[in-house]
């Protein structure tokens, strides 16, 4: 194992009722600014349960609504504006991990003097952050409990991910119950999500790392069981639970403790995607995570191997490790599909003629991979293979 440091500061509020404790983590006579999307909060009652609480401990309210699937840059420009106008001193994100990835940006660009964008980029450096806390809304991409973000600028066509500990929820509401009215698609979207991390940090190169190994394989073991169960009876309280708690764990930093981090290549290439066509994260990694893994273990098929052993049921006798390793690969692709994801770039109308730029945009930082660091015709290969 490397050496290596826990530490998460954000407070998981888990389970039924937990909204109550807002009233307990706002301050009395904050101004609050609530980050929400597009009125799901408003259909299913969560909206009415948040401002109860922000009432009863005499918050002033503020509004910022319309947060798009893939948030904005334009966005985020609105959410600052109103925290310096109004001199907000806490944000309230409620809704999935677009919401609470662009209340993460307001909360730093309200601190700082020029454009947010420049935080993103890292033209400039994270200093500081106003106080965030969140109420989840959908199980998918963890950004509850971890401190990073992704936003898309389409002034350049670019979805860049960045992070700082400033931005890290102080408390986060995890009531599965809010995730009840999560339509069949957004559902099985989070499942492919929170699994894509799990399996991005199961590709690591350290050695000796028997229990991590272990967590991960269990967690997406787990997910396997859980989500046709959900995909069956979406209003299962005891699936949205697990499913819940599944994706908080796949990317709050546990999975990494003594690993150098895992291989998040594939996450790379889908933000170029997004960049280019706006599609949903979980699809894009959907189509791509099996096309990666064939990609990878033309070099190197144990890890892809073990994973097929011992999450995805291949039986291994008489086969050598490249047919297992294949089979694997096969599996998961399987697996997604059965539940209702994407398999195929074609399924999102997407062919090759921007391979180019996506290319390109997936090279937007350098270094693309670390169990694999590949190259441009590497990335190529596995966007030809995912047509
Ligand atoms: O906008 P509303 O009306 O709320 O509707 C949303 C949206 O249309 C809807 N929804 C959310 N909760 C609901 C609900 N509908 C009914 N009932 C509910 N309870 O679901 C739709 C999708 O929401 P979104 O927040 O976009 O989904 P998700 O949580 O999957 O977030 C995706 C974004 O997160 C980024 C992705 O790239 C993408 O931009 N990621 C963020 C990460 C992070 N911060 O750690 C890591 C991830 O890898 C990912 O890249
Ligand atoms: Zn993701």
């Amino acid at each position: 194992m490397n050496t290596f440091l826990q530490y998460n500061p954000t407070k998981l509020y888990f389970g039924e009722g937990q909204v109550e404790q807002i009233s307990a983590e706002i301050a009395e006579s904050s101004k609050v600014l609530i980050v929400y999307g597009g009125g799901s909060i408003k259909r299913n009652g969560v909206y009415d349960d948040v401002m109860n609480q922000l009432k009863s401990v005499n918050a002033e309210v503020f509004e910022l609504s319309g947060v798009e699937p893939n948030p904005r840059l334009t966005t985020v420009r609105k959410g600052v504006d109103i925290c310096k106008q109004e001199g907000v001193d806490f944000l309230l994100a409620v809704g999935g991990g677009s919401v609470i990835d662009c209340t993460k940006a307001i909360a730093a660009g309200a601190k700082y003097d020029g454009d947010a964008w420049d935080l993103i980029t890292q033209k400039a450096p994270i200093e500081d952050a106003l106080p965030l806390g969140t109420v989840l809304t959908l199980a998918a991409t963890g950004s509850e409990m971890n401190a990073v973000s992704v936003i898309t600028n389409w002034e350049t066509n670019d979805k860049l991910g960045w992070g700082s500990p400033h931005v890290y929820p102080t408390f986060s509401i995890l009531d599965p119950e809010n995730t009840f009215s999560v339509p069949e698609n957004q559902t099985v979207y989070g499942i492919v999500d929170s699994m894509s991390h799990a399996l991005e940090h199961y590709f690591h190169r350290t050695e000796n790392t028997p229990m991590i190994d272990g967590f991960i394989e269990s967690l997406l073991r787990t997910a396997i069981q859980t989500g046709p169960k959900l995909v069956e009876d979406l209003q299962s309280y005891e699936h949205r639970e697990t499913m819940m708690y599944i994706s908080t764990t796949a990317f709050n930093g546990t999975l990494q403790n003594g690993t150098d981090g895992g291989d998040w290549a594939t996450h790379r290439i889908e933000h170029a995607i997004s960049a280019i066509y706006d599609i949903p994260h979980g699809g894009g990694l959907a189509i791509l995570f099996p096309n990666w893994l064939e990609h990878v273990l033309e070099d190197d098929p144990s890890r892809v191997k073990q994973l097929a052993v011992n999450v995805l049921g291949v039986d291994p006798e008489g086969k050598s490790d490249v047919e297992v390793a294949r089979e694997g690969a096969q599996a998961l692709r399987n697996f997604w599909n059965s539940i209702g994801a994407p398999s195929r770039l074609a399924d999102y109308d997407i062919d090759d003629r921007d391979f180019d730029s996506m290319v390109e945009k997936t090279f937007i930082k350098p270094g693309v991979g670390t169990y694999k660091e590949l190259n441009h015709d590497d990335v190529r290969d596995i966007l030809k293979r995912s047509l």
